[in-house]
């Protein structure tokens, strides 16, 4: 059998209970599918600070760099918040994480199963029908990486610096990706920018711009991003590809996550150049329900699925994992976020919902 190399990385809070879940869906793949996931675990972000005093210890880079994949569930929480900032989970793990390993594009979808349109903060009849949105985010440039950065000065006179950067090759490379996956779609891209205020949104649309010509067959368009928030609540089914900067990706993609129901659905790969890629559920360490065994898996579980699909070109195992979810709402299980109390639902945790999943792989 093929053996494939994932580092394991559960992290926090939910992370190793939701984490739990998607190794076994791998255990599965394993049999019915003659492959071998070789799986190494590795200390990030709390968990790394508190076994081995550091975010993201040097043991943890090694193993993900000798690794085909990198398996991620969330980092952070309220014991890490009081730590110099660049020592805390987020920006002392996660971030090196995607820079080091060139992480640039980072895919979100966000996908309504139709068992889950009760669940959608959204009116049934807005919804109806279905919507399936791609976010496409630049991951490693923009605001969250620019220098200079951090606070300068003392007291009072402090002043907090970010700055937002973007170069024509990133801006670049990102749009390559979103057009691709346009093409394979609907054919439509909206690139979401702030134009008519930002420097780097302005270079941003007309780079997007140009690169749009060489995908003819595919629909671009250009959305404020405070418009793109607004249109998102108010008529999802207008977007199909959705092509962000940093900041902008993230804000949105939790917006369309809810639109599906709950955070704890939406799943996210992060790609480099090449095959390799990081899966993470694009939530995170949930403090206000981890430790209770009730978080929803079905976004590390997705994650799971998307690395078999870009990493290992597994797709007939990747349909079967996201099959097998679609059938498990459909039979109406549900954890307490998705849950609506309606006819033919049934409450369920973690471990539970997580079986019922595997029992239909
Ligand atoms: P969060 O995503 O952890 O939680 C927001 C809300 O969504 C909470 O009410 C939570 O219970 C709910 N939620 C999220 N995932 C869920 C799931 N799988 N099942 C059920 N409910 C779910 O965001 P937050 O509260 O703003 O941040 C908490 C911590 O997580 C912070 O330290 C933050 O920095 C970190 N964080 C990490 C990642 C990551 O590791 N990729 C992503 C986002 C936030
Ligand atoms: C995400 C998270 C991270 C981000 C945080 C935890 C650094 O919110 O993956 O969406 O902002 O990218
Ligand atoms: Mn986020």
């Amino acid at each position: 059998a093929k053996t494939y190399k994932v580092a394991v990385l559960p992290g926090d809070g939910i992370g190793p209970e939701v984490m739990a879940e998607a190794l076994k869906v791998l255990d599965v793949i394993e049999k019915k599918f003659d492959v071998k996931f070789a799986r190494t675990f590795a200390n990030v972000g709390g968990a790394g600070i508190d076994l081995e005093g550091k975010a993201l210890p040097q043991t943890t880079i090694d193993i993900c760099k000798a690794s085909d994949a990198i398996l991620f569930g969330s980092v952070g929480g309220p014991k890490w918040e009081s730590l110099p900032p660049d020592e805390q989970p987020e920006r002392g793990a996660l971030l090196p994480l995607r820079k080091i390993f060139g992480l640039y594009a980072n895919l979100r979808p966000a996908i309504i199963f139709p068992a889950l349109t009760g669940a959608s903060s959204l009116k049934e009849e807005v919804i109806a029908g279905g919507f399936n949105i791609l976010v496409v985010r630049e991951l490693t440039g923009g605001i969250y990486f620019s220098q200079p950065k951090g606070i300068d000065g003392e007291g009072d006179a402090r002043v907090g610096v970010d700055t937002m950067r973007y170069s024509v090759p990133e801006i670049e490379r990102i749009a390559h990706v979103g057009f691709k996956a346009a093409q394979k779609r609907d054919k439509k891209l909206c690139s979401i920018d702030k134009a008519n205020v930002l420097s780097t949104s302005v270079l941003w649309r007309e780079v997007v711009t140009r690169v749009g010509k060489q995908y003819p067959d595919v629909q671009l368009s250009h959305m404020y991003v405070d418009n793109g928030a607004m249109q998102l609540v108010r008529w999802p089914k207008q977007f199909d590809v959705l092509l962000c900067e940093n900041m902008f990706g993230d804000i949105l993609s939790d917006e369309a996550a809810m639109l599906t129901g709950s955070l704890g659905m939406l799943p996210s790969a992060s790609l480099a150049e090449g095959t390799f890629g990081m899966y993470e559920p694009s939530g995170g360490s949930a403090p206000d329900i981890a430790g209770q065994g009730i978080a929803n898996p079905i976004a590390q579980i997705l994650s799971t699925s998307m690395m078999l699909r870009y990493s290992f070109a597994m797709n007939d195992a990747a349909d079967a994992i996201d099959t097998a979810v679609e059938k498990t709402l459909n039979q109406g299980y549900r954890t307490g976020d998705i849950f609506q109390n309606k006819a033919g639902e049934k409450k369920v945790n973690t471990v539970e919902i997580g079986a019922a999943i595997i029992a239909n792989l």
